[in-house]
C-alpha cells in the first residue's frame, strides 16, 4: 500500500491536496481506509475529472439553438412496431429470438450499479420488492424470467439453453446484491452463470472544482454512471466471458422496470432479423411533455435527445397521422451484438461525453462538521449507456406497448409517478389482463362478476386528471391477481389453469398451482 506521503504527493499533483485535511487526526483504521480509497485516483485523470466537471457545470445550460433543425425521427424502414404489425410478422420475430436463445447466443446484462436516491431505500434497488402478493422481489420477477425463457426456447427446439446473466453492480450495489443471490440460492439459477462486475467510481465534485469528502476518512464517490457499462466490461473481461460462452447477443436493461421482459424473443428476434448491431425498445410517449429521452437523429445520426432539450413546441409535432413526431420513448432496453460492443470498449468508449447532475452531497466542512447541505452543492459526472448509439452502423428501434412493458421504479410513493405502488399495479393489471384473456373470470367477496375491462381513458379525462392517468399502473386492477413468470413469460400458457374458471381475488398462480388466498 502507498504511503501517505505517495499519496499526499499524487494529491497534489491533481490539485486536490485538501482531502487529506483530516488525515493527521484520524484513528490506523480509518487512515488507512481513506489512503486506500484515495491511492488508486490517477493524478492526471483526477485534476482532469474535476476541472471538467466544474466547467461542465459552469458552461452554458440547455440545448444548442439550433437542435430543432438538425433533429428527426427515426426513418421508418428502421423501427419495428409489435402494435403496427401482423400476427405472422411477430410470430416470425419471436422465432427467431427463440432459436437464438436456443443456441445459447443471447444473454442479459442489467445496469444495477445506481443508487436509487429517489426511491429512498438504503439497499440496491433490485432487492425492493413492491408489495406482490408474493412478496417477490425485482431481482427474483427477473431471475424467474430468465428460467422461463429458458425454458420456453429449449421446449420449442429440444435442447438444454442458457440465458448468461451479467450483472452490474457499484460499491453500493455488489456487496448486498451478491449476499441477497446467495441468500436466496440465486433463486435456483446456475450461480456460474450468473456473473457480477463492478463499475467504477468518480469522486463528487463541488463547484470550485475540490472534490468533496463526505467524511473526515471518505471522499465522496458516486458511480460513474450506466455508460459505465462499457469501461466496466473491459476491466472485467466480460466480452471474453461472453465469447467463451458463444454468446453473439445482449440483451440491456435497467433494474427498475417490473415489466422489463428479460431476453425478449420478438426483440431479439427483431433485431437479429433486421442485421442491427445496436437496437433501442421505445414506448410511444404518453404526452408531449413527458419526461422520458426520445430515440431520434440528429444530423442523421440515431441519439437519445434528453426531453430538457427537446421545446415544447417540437416536442408537440404531430405527423399526418396525427401521431407525435417525436414518440419513441426510451425505456432503457438495448440490443447490442458483442462485436458492437467490442469496437465501443476498443475504440468508441473516450469519445462518451460525461454528463452533468447537480445532486444535494453530504460533506464535512473546514471545521470537521458533517453538513446535510439544503441546496444542490456537488457535481457529479456520468456516462449514459445510450450514449453509444452514436457509433452503430446499424440502429433500429423497436416499439412495444407501455402498459405490456414499461412501469420504472424511480420514485417513493410521496412522488406522483413512477412509484412503488403504480409499479405494483402495472404488474397485476398486466396480470390480469392476461387472465382475462385466458378464460378467467373474476367474482368480489359478495360473488358479483368484476368487470372484463379495464376503464380506458378518454383525451379529455386525461386532460382534466392530469397526463399521468395515461402511464401504466395509474389506476388498481379491479382484481388481484398475480401470476408467477416460471408459470408464464408474456401471457401464454394461462389457460391450462384458468379457462373457464371463477376466482375470488386475491389469486395467485405460481408452479403449484392457483391460490384464492382467501380460502
Ligand atoms: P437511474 O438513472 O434511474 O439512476 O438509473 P438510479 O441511480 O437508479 O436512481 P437515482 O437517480 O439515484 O434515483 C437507471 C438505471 O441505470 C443503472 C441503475 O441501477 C438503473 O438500472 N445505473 C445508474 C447504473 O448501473 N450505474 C450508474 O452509475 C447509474
Amino acid at each position: 500500500m502507498a504511503s501517505e506521503q505517495d499519496v499526499r504527493a499524487r494529491l497534489q499533483r491533481a490539485g486536490q491536496e485538501h482531502l487529506l485535511r483530516f488525515c493527521a487526526e484520524l484513528a490506523p483504521g480509518p487512515r488507512a481506509a481513506l489512503l486506500a480509497e484515495l491511492e488508486p485516483l490517477e493524478p492526471e485523470a483526477l485534476r482532469e475529472h474535476c476541472q471538467r466537471a466544474a466547467a461542465a457545470c459552469a458552461g452554458p445550460p440547455g440545448p444548442p439553438p439550433d437542435l430543432a433543425e438538425r433533429l428527426q425521427p427515426l426513418p421508418p424502414e428502421r423501427v419495428g412496431s409489435v402494435s403496427r404489425s401482423d400476427p405472422e410478422t411477430r410470430r416470425l420475430w419471436e422465432e427467431e429470438g427463440f432459436h437464438q436463445i436456443a443456441l445459447n447466443k443471447v444473454a442479459v446484462l442489467l445496469l444495477a450499479g445506481g443508487q436509487g436516491t429517489r426511491l429512498g431505500v438504503t439497499y440496491p434497488k433490485g432487492m425492493y420488492q413492491v408489495g406482490l402478493p408474493s412478496q417477490k422481489t425485482l431481482y427474483q420477477l427477473q431471475a424467474e424470467r430468465i428460467r422461463r425463457v429458458e425454458q420456453l426456447a429449449g421446449e420449442r427446439h429440444g435442447t438444454h439453453c442458457t440465458v448468461p446473466w451479467y450483472i452490474m453492480t457499484s460499491e453500493f450495489t455488489l456487496g448486498p446484491t451478491a449476499t441477497f443471490f446467495k441468500e436466496h440460492d440465486f433463486f435456483h439459477l446456475d450461480p456460474d452463470n450468473v456473473v457480477m462486475f463492478e463499475q467504477r467510481m468518480l469522486p463528487a465534485v463541488a463547484f470550485d472544482g475540490r472534490a468533496i469528502l463526505e467524511r473526515k476518512d471518505k471522499v465522496a464517490m458516486a458511480p460513474d454512471g450506466n455508460g459505465g457499462l462499457y469501461c466496466a466490461l473491459a476491466d472485467h473481461q466480460i466480452l471474453e466471458d461472453m465469447g467463451r460462452r458463444g454468446v453473439e447477443f445482449v440483451h440491456v436493461y435497467c433494474v427498475d422496470n417490473i415489466l422489463a421482459r428479460l431476453a425478449d424473443p420478438a426483440f431479439i428476434g427483431f433485431c437479429v432479423l433486421q442485421g442491427a448491431d445496436c437496437g433501442a425498445k421505445v414506448v410511444e410517449k404518453a404526452y408531449p411533455e413527458e419526461p422520458v429521452g426520445v430515440v431520434c437523429q440528429v444530423d442523421g445520426v440515431p441519439q437519445v435527445v434528453e426531453y430538457s432539450e427537446i421545446s415544447p413546441e417540437v416536442a408537440s409535432l404531430r405527423g399526418p397521422d396525427g401521431v407525435l413526431l417525436y414518440n419513441a420513448g426510451n425505456i432503457c432496453n438495448h440490443f447490442f451484438t458483442r462485436s458492437f460492443l467490442q469496437v465501443v470498449t476498443r475504440e468508441f468508449e473516450p469519445l462518451l461525453k460525461p454528463h452533468v447532475a447537480v445532486k444535494k452531497v453530504p460533506y464535512v466542512d473546514e471545521e470537521g462538521n458533517l453538513v446535510k447541505p439544503l441546496k444542490p452543492n456537488g457535481i457529479k459526472m456520468e456516462k449514459f449507456v445510450f450514449d453509444v448509439f452514436q457509433f452503430a452502423e446499424n440502429f433500429v428501434a423497436f416499439e412495444v406497448p407501455r402498459e405490456e412493458e414499461f412501469a420504472p421504479l424511480k420514485n417513493a410513493d410521496s412522488a406522483d409517478r413512477d412509484n412503488p405502488t403504480m409499479a405494483r399495479r402495472a404488474l397485476l393489471t398486466q396480470h390480469y389482463r392476461w387472465a382475462r384473456q385466458a378464460g378467467a373470470c373474476f367474482v368480489d367477496a359478495c360473488g358479483a362478476r368484476l368487470p372484463e375491462l379495464l376503464r380506458v381513458h378518454t383525451p379529455e379525462q386525461i386532460l382534466t386528471s392530469g397526463p399521468a392517468l395515461s402511464l401504466s399502473g395509474s389506476e388498481e386492477p379491479p382484481a388481484v391477481c398475480e401470476i408467477s413468470p416460471l408459470v408464464s413469460y408474456s401471457g401464454e400458457g394461462l389457460e391450462v389453469y384458468l379457462q373457464g374458471r371463477e376466482f375470488q381475488s386475491p389469486l395467485i398462480l405460481d408452479e403449484n398451482g392457483v391460490r384464492e388466498l382467501q380460502s
